[in-house]
């Protein structure tokens, strides 16, 4: 296998201009104990891990929480003292602007289904959860998040969350929508580390893209953008690479992507079973993205690639 050369890896970057300012670092805030593979932080550990940020030069943070106590509703979501506001308040205090803190709005990890929105019967209700996700928009906001990141795929979302935002005095605050999401397994790490245990291989195709629909795809990031997302950002990444260019070619607004926990452990268990190196290739695979067209690049490796950028 061949060693990790800083000099190499570095010149390549520079080529492919992939920089310290296109990457977005995610921060997983628990409440309860660890679980899962994925790594996930304390609120006590937010301090010391948003310290390593700052030195890392990068300036964008995407927080996502998981409660202690779940229930129907997802109360805990929109709750000031939840734990992703309670997470972004203590930043904002400590670090001032320093970062754009981006906040994942949504209520999977807060419910008992597991799914992105309020279910009746075995429907996700469109109505219901837009409500909700209104509350926890708002709620994010209030505790300083500067982007909101709507990620439940529900119709009319980002046209409701800018309404509530500028009737409450955050014309400030932008939105970045997950606009397509597709139906994958490639979530499967984040939803055995994030959800209620009864839930973790659930199924959200009915509200979840698919991959044979190139049309739905393009549709619902332009229904996205009609009305008014600042960002868009796409997962997940790897096999789609086609896509994130026809959005980046058709719409004019940033295009942010996400290498979802499934894409991350592809690398990484090749890694552990010593077959390839796990940052050089997720160099790699950063570039590809770039050339894609992703303007922004949220990777669970972004502080290790970090080292390589300017
Ligand atoms: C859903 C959500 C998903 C992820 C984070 N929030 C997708 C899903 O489970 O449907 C996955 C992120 C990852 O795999 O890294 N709002
Ligand atoms: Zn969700």
């Amino acid at each position: 296998m061949q060693s990790l050369d800083h000099r190499r890896l570095s010149a390549l970057a520079g080529k492919s201009q992939l920089q310290k300012e296109n990457l977005i670092v995610p921060v997983i805030v628990r409440e309860d104990e660890q679980c899962g593979p994925l790594n996930t932080i304390s609120i006590n550990e937010v301090h010391t891990v948003v310290q390593l940020i700052q030195k890392s030069g990068i300036r964008n943070i995407m927080i996502f929480g998981i409660p202690k106590l779940r229930d129907i509703s997802g109360s805990k979501a929109w709750d000031p003292e939840g734990v992703v506001q309670t997470a972004v308040k203590q930043i904002r205090e400590n670090f001032s602007d320093r970062f754009n803190i981006i906040t994942d709005a949504c209520i999977c990890q807060y419910n008992q289904s597991g799914h992105c929105g309020i279910l009746e019967g075995n429907q996700v209700n469109n109505d219901k959860s837009l409500k909700t996700i209104l509350s926890i928009a708002l709620s994010q906001a209030e505790s300083g998040s500067n982007v909101i990141a709507p990620s439940a795929m529900i119709d009319g979302q980002v046209k409701s969350i800018r309404e509530i935002l500028d009737n409450n005095g955050f014309e400030n605050v932008k939105i970045m929508s997950f606009s397509a999401k597709m139906a994958s397994c490639l979530y499967s790490p984040f939803r055995v580390t994030a959800y209620d245990n009864s839930t973790k291989t659930i199924d959200k195709s009915s509200y979840q893209l698919s991959f044979s629909n190139i049309a739905e795809y393009m549709q619902e990031v332009e229904l996205d953008v009609e009305e008014g997302a600042d960002m868009i950002i796409l997962k997940p990444t790897i096999f789609y690479l086609d896509l994130i260019s026809r959005c980046k070619e058709k719409f004019s607004i940033p295009v942010a992507v996400q290498q979802v926990s499934g894409e991350y452990y592809m690398i990484k268990a090749a890694s552990n079973l010593k077959l390839v190196e796990e940052i050089e290739l997720t160099m790699h695979y950063m570039m590809a993205l770039r050339r894609a067209g992703a303007d922004l690049i949220l990777s669970y490796n972004a502080l290790q690639i970090s080292n390589f950028l300017i």
